[in-house]
């Protein structure tokens, strides 16, 4: 039985690799941090599941990393725990700095010195693209980011990379675009927009506030991504991917399809601008070229941007209804 090793299993993205890597016949450990309340909705369904296992620990805390390791010897490990909200990254960037940047390196060092040969995934991100230097971005393109969180990423990045190259760890990084789901946090564009028009359409509220709805995002399916991490741990050898659907839509298209979904034909009525949620810097274009993904994993994604509206949406209908 082989087995995996996830941060940030109670997150939106850990939730669906769990799930994923308990259908392949894993024994998954997920690490999860001590609250005063429990927040496992993601994983409550997985909860019965003999082959997941939870240990208690945090990316600030070295040894409550190495003797997990030290323990389970897992054949992969995914890193996807993070600070993962842009915005939030200029409220607490040195929080930021701590999880999103230095977790990373004691994460891989916990590998290094308890399981150096497990495979290692860090879950990079187009934010380090920011103010994009090419379109599409690739492997290749230069980052340039707009964030601490995307300055945190950029750090995550290299230093996956040279250890890599410094001590020969099986260590891939995922440049993965924007991925959405039911499950995403309530704070994200998409999702906030998909719970505020069911909410508007069932009279629950009157309106969305929202901040820019110019920049544009390539936005696919969690699902489909988590996927692709673990097709890059089946390699032979460790690489860096785009993964990316290849199309870019703007915040206000996705308003504009999520009240068309909801059956509200006025969607200028739906929003308010709230200068709140306008960013100190913000990042115009994502467009993400994922064709190293298609030729080396056989990996494309499988839910396009209306399809993907229509997932979301319909979710918070059906949940706002109960
Ligand atoms: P998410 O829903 O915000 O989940 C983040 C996870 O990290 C949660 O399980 C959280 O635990 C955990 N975490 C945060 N700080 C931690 C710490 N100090 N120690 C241990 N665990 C900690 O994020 P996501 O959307 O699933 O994204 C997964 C990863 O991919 C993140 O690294 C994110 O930056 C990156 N990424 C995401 C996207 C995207 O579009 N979703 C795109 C590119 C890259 P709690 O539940 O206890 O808070
Ligand atoms: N969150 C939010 N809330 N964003 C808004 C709002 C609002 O009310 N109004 C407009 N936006 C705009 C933001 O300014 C940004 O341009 C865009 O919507 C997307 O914002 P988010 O959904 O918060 O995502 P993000 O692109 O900043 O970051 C996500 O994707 C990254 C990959 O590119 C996160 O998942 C990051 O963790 C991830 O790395």
């Amino acid at each position: 039985m082989k087995k995996a090793f996830i941060t940030g299993v109670t997150g939106q993205d850990g939730s669906y690799l769990a799930e994923l890597l308990l259908d392949k016949g894993y024994k998954v450990y997920g690490l999860t941090r001590r609250t005063s309340t429990q927040n496992f909705a993601r994983i409550d369904h997985l909860m019965h599941n003999e082959n997941l296992e939870l240990i208690s620990g945090d990316l600030i805390d070295q040894n409550s990393l190495t003797y997990p390791l030290q323990k389970i010897q897992p054949d992969e490990v995914y890193n996807l725990a993070a600070q993962s909200f842009v915005q939030t990254s200029w409220d607490q960037p040195v929080l930021t700095g701590e999880f999103t940047a230095i977790g990373v390196v004691r994460i891989l060092e916990a590998v290094r010195l308890a399981c150096p040969q497990a495979k290692f995934y860090q879950a990079s991100s187009s934010e380090m693209f920011g103010k994009v230097q090419s379109v599409p971005q690739t492997e290749e393109t230069p980052f340039y980011p707009r964030s601490p969180y995307g300055v945190a990423k950029v750090y995550g990045h290299w230093i996956t990379v040279n250890y890599r190259e410094s001590y020969d760890l099986f260590a891939c990084s995922g440049i993965l675009f924007n991925h959405e789901s039911p499950r995403r946090g309530l704070e994200f564009v998409t999702r906030k927009i998909a719970n505020a028009v069911a909410r508007v359409k069932l009279g629950k509220q009157t309106h969305v506030e929202l901040g820019n709805l110019d920049s544009k995002r390539d936005w696919g399916y969690a699902k489909d991504y988590v996927e692709a991490m673990w097709l890059m741990l089946q390699q032979d050898r460790a690489e860096d991917y785009v993964i990316a659907t290849g199309e870019t839509h703007s915040v206000k298209e996705f308003l504009m399809a999520a009240c068309a979904e909801a059956g509200l034909p006025d969607w200028e009525a739906v929003y308010k601008h709230n200068s709140a949620y306008d960013r100190p810097a913000e990042v115009d274009l994502l467009i993400g070229d994922a064709t190293k993904a298609k030729e080396k994993l056989g990996w494309e994604p499988k839910v396009r941007f209306d399809e993907l509206v229509r997932i979301m949406v319909q979710a918070e209908l059906e949940k706002e209804s109960e």
